[in-house]
Formats: structure tokens, sequence, C-alpha cells
């Protein structure tokens, strides 16, 4: 144990309570992990808390949309959460709820201590509001024409086409994502938190050295661009907390998601008998660090070290923030099936291979991370298995063989001296989160046992009689280099060095036991401690991640892209920036009608240079009309006859040109790139399509 140990608190971000855990949460969580289970290995008090992010406008609606109350939704995706990070040994001292009294608490505490303190602001604004749906409509739940180039279907805070941002309200023929009604203005009053105040303290604060470079530079930017006061309530219906004196009025979710950090801390000192105040009094000497992305640095570098500071709290130590994941050097895609669950991975592959790779490229820095699947398997079978694991594979049978107990002297002191003088620097590694350098210099020393092992050969040794001690002697140095390199592994491997201690026969080592050596020890039998990584694996992982719906709600979005727009009432998981397209589960899929249609009749629209007008024949449904945007590659003789799918129960859609009654699929961009998706010859119009 070190001579004084550090109190240390961290936390991950929360993640919401609508969707379930992916490979970019997982990078997070995994580093986290690994730091707080370095800490804890090494001696310090480190308390590793979290939570479900459980509160707004997109759980609300994603509640109604599964048919259950958003009290059920967070409970049970909290379970899934739990499971999840279970299995992947992230282990939290404390997974709380947002939605809890602890945070409801703190939430009240800090607003009513900034209120007082006169940070609090009241000011009326106008907003859009849905009248179909009765709410007010955030910015993400809003979408229309860019005013500045034209553009259809884009959000309500900027276009995706060409970059512009402007308000909801410039967009034009706005649309509510929710109902599809057209928003109207209204004014409302809405609470504001007086940032602009806390400029001086967040410059002081963002120098303070303890802040990433890159990160420093963005927050100083926005400082010197001015900040605005932030719109800290929202209007009922909302799923959060009723802001206390202000009915109908509810924080927003993001004004209590940082401190579900405090409510989880705070639910685990009550049960633990540990000073809650301690840690956050503005003089604490506890250390409070946040790991977190890099797309929500302004909720942690700005908004919530001056929410602290107007409560009289103590700010964070320092941010830790990484970047995004990206798969084979792209976004992560549910079409190409590298969108991957937790659980999906999970069905797939071990855990602890995904613990390895992200350690072995993982830096400090903030740049983001590239899962390539290639090197991801090559990584993970030479270095654990080819090299780790192999030191022991070699060896351990033949200590069984004879007698199972370790020699009293090594045959090569010097080699497990050396790996024994790596532990300090190892240490700076990972408490500099460079974890990448630490496996490189692990492995480094697994290289040095490998060869030490493929030197002495002891199957050749063994094979003449009077042999037997030195071949203890050299098997028991190997073994010692192993015992090291796990203990030195173990906070990315815990589950490899259970079983290596099982296999040791030792008690659960600490980072000081790299001091020591193990002779005269016996020893179990040895099993396999770890399995290589088979390539078939991965392309099931694939190809069980990959989604057909996803594939289904492109090849809409090109359609979409020729034909007008289709209010959806799918909602984006918010914030969520590593994700390329919607999430939606088989029960939405379920919803989708898809008919087998034969076009009986097509016909050039007056006006329109890119649509075609089917008569669809769909069996007992009878005949549908339907605009389709595919003019500029089928003419009308080219498609009568054909078999195509069509969604049968997308709502009527009024066009220019006629009412639209549903959607013929076709993949491609568009234009000329548009191929219409037939069923084989044998189908008939009107069958089901899964
Ligand atoms: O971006 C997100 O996924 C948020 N749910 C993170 C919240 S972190 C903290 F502030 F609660
Ligand atoms: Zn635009």
């Amino acid at each position: 144990m070190p001579q004084s140990q550090r109190r240390i608190l961290v936390t991950s971000a929360l993640p919401y309570a609508n969707g379930p855990i992916h490979l970019g949460h997982l990078l997070e969580y995994i580093q986290t992990d690994i730091w707080v289970r370095f800490q804890k290995l090494f001696g310090e008090h480190c308390i590793y808390v979290c939570a479900d992010d459980a509160h707004g406008t997109a759980i609300m609606l994603k509640a109604e949309e599964n048919g259950v109350t958003p009290e059920q939704q967070i409970a049970q995706v909290k379970a899934e959460h739990e499971r999840d990070f279970a299995d992947f040994a992230i282990r939290f001292d404390n997974y709380h709820s947002t939605h809890s009294d602890e945070n409801r608490h703190y939430s009240e505490l800090i607003f009513s201590r900034n209120k007082a303190a006169g940070n609090i602001l009241e000011k009326e604004i106008t907003q859009l509001y849905d009248p179909d749906k009765g709410m007010f409509l955030a910015d993400r739940f809003v979408k229309g024409t860019c005013p500045k180039c034209g553009a259809q279907d884009q959000y309500g805070d900027n276009c995706e086409v060409c970059g512009a941002t402007y308000s909801a309200a410039e967009l034009v023929d706005p649309y509510s994502t929710i109902s599809g009604a057209k928003p109207v203005t209204k004014g409302v009053t809405q609470l504001f938190f007086n940032l602009p105040k806390f400029t001086d303290m967040l410059r002081g604060w963002t120098r303070s050295g303890s802040l990433q470079e890159s990160i420093a530079n963005k927050l100083n930017e926005w400082l010197e661009a001015g900040l605005q006061p932030w719109d800290i309530s929202r209007e009922a219906p909302y799923f959060g907390f009723e802001i206390p004196g202000y009915p109908g009025k509810y924080f927003y979710v993001w004004l209590d998601a940082p401190i579900g950090y405090m409510a989880s801390f705070k639910h685990y000192c009550d049960q633990h008998g540990i000073d809650f105040d301690s840690y956050w009094a503005p003089d604490s000497d506890a250390e409070l660090y946040h790991f977190i992305g890099k797309d929500i640095i302004n909720f942690h570098g700005l908004f919530w070290p001056a929410m602290l500071e107007g409560a009289g709290f103590r700010k964070p130590t320092a941010l830790n923030v990484h970047g995004f994941v990206t798969v084979n050097g792209a976004k992560m895609s549910k079409s190409r099936g590298t969108f991957i669950k937790a659980r999906t991975y999970l069905d797939h592959l071990n855990p602890e291979y995904l613990r390895y790779y992200f350690a072995a490229k993982l830096t400090s820095k903030v740049d983001d991370f590239d899962l390539n699947l290639d090197d991801f398997v090559q990584r993970v079978n030479s270095d654990l298995i080819g090299k780790v694991v192999q030191i022991a594979s070699r060896t351990a049978n033949f200590v069984n063989k004879f007698g199972s107990t370790l020699s009293s002297e090594l045959d090569d002191p010097l080699l497990v001296a050396d790996v024994q003088a790596a532990a300090d620097s190892i240490a700076t590694s990972y408490e500099a989160r460079e974890f990448g350098r630490a496996m490189r210099d692990i492995m480094a020393l697994a290289d040095r046992g490998n060869l030490y092992v493929q030197e002495k050969a002891p199957w050749t040794l063994a094979k003449q009689e009077g042999n037997e001690q030195q071949v203890l002697a050299v098997c028991t140095t190997a073994l010692n280099v192993f015992r090291l390199l796990v203990l030195y592994l173990k906070p990315v491997l815990p589950q490899l060095a259970e079983k290596s201690e099982a296999f040791l026969n030792i008690a659960p080592l600490q980072w000081q036991d790299a001091q020591q050596q193990l002779l005269t020890h016996s020893i179990n039998p040895f099993n396999a401690l770890m399995q290589r990584i088979e390539p078939a694996s991965i392309e099931s992982l694939l190809s069980a991640s990959r989604d057909i719906t996803a594939a289904a709600v492109e090849i809409a979005a090109a359609q979409k892209a020729s034909s007008g727009k289709t209010p959806s009432t799918k909602q984006l998981p918010q914030g969520d920036s590593n994700i390329v397209s919607d999430d939606i589960s088989i029960d939405d899929f379920l919803k989708v009608k898809l008919r087998v249609a034969k076009v009986i009749k097509a016909a050039h629209v007056d006006g329109a240079d890119k649509l075609l007008q089917l008569t669809l024949d769909v069996g007992a449904e009878g005949t549908r009309n339907v605009f389709a945007g595919i003019k500029a590659k089928y003419t009308p003789e080219q498609i009568e006859g054909k078999l195509v799918v069509l969604v049968a129960n997308l709502a009527p859609r009024k066009m220019k040109f006629g009412v639209s009654e549903g959607m013929v699929l076709a993949a491609g961009p568009g234009g000329e790139d548009v191929f219409l998706l037939s069923p084989d010859s044998g189908a008939e119009p009107g069958m089901e399509v899964r």
C-alpha cells in the first residue's frame, strides 16, 4: 500500500436509458475501468461510480413507443446495461440512476443554491410547439427545408448538406418529427443559468494544467467567443424532475445528468459509511475525474464546473477525454454489421480480447480510436496467446510432472529481476493513461520470457534423466516471469489474472507483489487460460450485427431523397455521435408492412422530372397509387409488369401531383443509380415480405 493513500472518485459518462451499450460506449467504460483497477491494485482508495441517464424527451418518447411507462422503460434498460457492464468485467462500485431520490435532492440543492446566489435568470423566449402532440419541440425533433441551400429533411439546428446553422424557426416547411404536424411558434418563460458570470472562473480552471491540451484549447475558444446563458428548464410533458416553485417546468436532462455522478456516489456513501462532504467540499483533498467522450466537453468543461462553483461545491480535478470509435476505419454502420452491441459481441467473443485491444492502442490523447478487425485478431492472438499464455503453457506441465513444486532457486535470476524492475515504469504509464505504452513494455518483457524458454528448451532437457532440477529451475524462472506479466496485465485482463492465480495457487495479486518471487511453492494443474480468436467468430459477429432493418432504412432514405419528405416517428438517440443510423427494434421493424406488388401501369408525371406514377397490384389488398423517384433510371415500359417490394402501411402522403399510397423499395443513392428490389419470379402480388 502506498505511504499515504490517495482518495480518488472516478466516473464514466452516464449512458442514456433508451438504448443498448455498444462498442462506442465500451471504449470509455473499459478505459475507465482499467484506470480504476490499476489504482486499486496499486493500493489507492478509489471509487468508481456511474448511473443510467434516465431523463429527457427521447426516453419519454421511447417508452411511449414501447407501450410502457418511462419508469418501466428505464428499469428494464438499466438491468440490461448492468448485465452488459458486468460481463465486460467493468466493475463499478456503484451503479445508480438519475431518476433517484439522491439525484432529486442534489438537483434541487444545486438549483436552489444557484438561485439564491442570483445565478438563475428568467427569460421569455419563443419556441416551436407541436399542436398535435401538445408539446414544445427541441431542435432535434423539428425537420424541414434548409433556409440556405434548400435541402429537404434537415434538422432544426443545422443542415447536413451545406453545413449552415440556424434556429428551428428559420426552417422552410418545418414539421415535427414526432407527429408530422406543422409546428407553431409559442412564447414561453424559461429558466436560464447565468453561465457568462462564470467566465473568469472557467478561464482559470481550464488553464489550471489538468486538462488535455486540445480540450483546454477548445474550451478557451468558446470562452473567447463569449458564453451565453444556458436554458435549464423544459415544459411538461417531460420525463424528469419538476422544478420546485415552477409547476409544469422540469430540469433539462443535461442539468441533472452530471449531478447523477454525485447522486450515485451519495448512494454508495450511505451504504459504506463514507463522508460525502469530504469529497465534494470546495477545499476537498480528494481527487475527482470524469472520463468522457469529446462530444460532451461543453457540458463537463463549462456548465458543470460553473454549476458546482455556483452551489459551493468543488470542481473536477480533471476531465479525461477520449475520441470516437471507428470500425475498420469508418463510423460504425448497422448495414455493414460494424455497429456492434455489447451483447452481440459477448455472444461471439471473449470480452478480454476487446479490453486488451483497447488497452493496446489507447493513449492519453483525444484521438479517435479505430478498431481494425484484422489487426484485432492478429494482435490478440499474437500477444496474449502467442506471448503471454505461451510462457506458462510451455513450462507448467514439466513442473507438474516433476512433483508440482517450484524450485527453491531460479535458473536466471537476472531475467526475473529485470521483469520485476519494470513495475515502476509500467505503473507510471497506467497512471498517465498511456495504456498502449504499458502494453508495449509488457509485451517486450513477454518476448524476453519466450526467448528464454526457447533457448533453454525444457522439452529437450526433460528427455534426459537427471535433469529434473534444472528443468524445474528453468520452468520456475519462466513461471515467475509469467506471474509478473499477469500482474502487470491485471487491470486489463482481470479474468486471465484470476485463472492464473488459481493455477499458480496464489492469493489475488497486488502491485507490490512484483517485489516478491514465487519459489518452493506448489502449483495446480495447468488448464488452457485463453483460446485463440478464430477469424470465423469475427464473421459471425459481423453477420449477427448486420441489421436488415438498417438496410431498409438506408433504402428508404434513398427513396425519400428522390420523392419528397417523409415525417418519421423515429428518434435519434440523444447525443450518440457514434452511430450512423437510428436504432430500431425488431418490433419496430415488424410494424413495417412489406408486400410484393406488381406494377400494372407506369406513367410519366407532368412537371416532375424525377417521378414515375405507378399503379400497383397488391393482391387481396387491391391496387395502390405510388409516386416513385426512379424516372432517371427506368422508362414506364421497362418497369411495367415487374414485381417490386412495397412498404404498404406508410401513411398516405399528399404530394404536389396527388396522393402517394406507399413506397417502393430500391437501393442506391438515387438519380440514375437506383436499383429496384425485385422479388424472384414465382412471388405473388400481396405476399408478405420478411
Ligand atoms: O451523451 C450521453 O450519452 C449522456 N447520457 C452522457 C451524460 S454524462 C453526465 F453528465 F451525466
Ligand atoms: Zn443547407
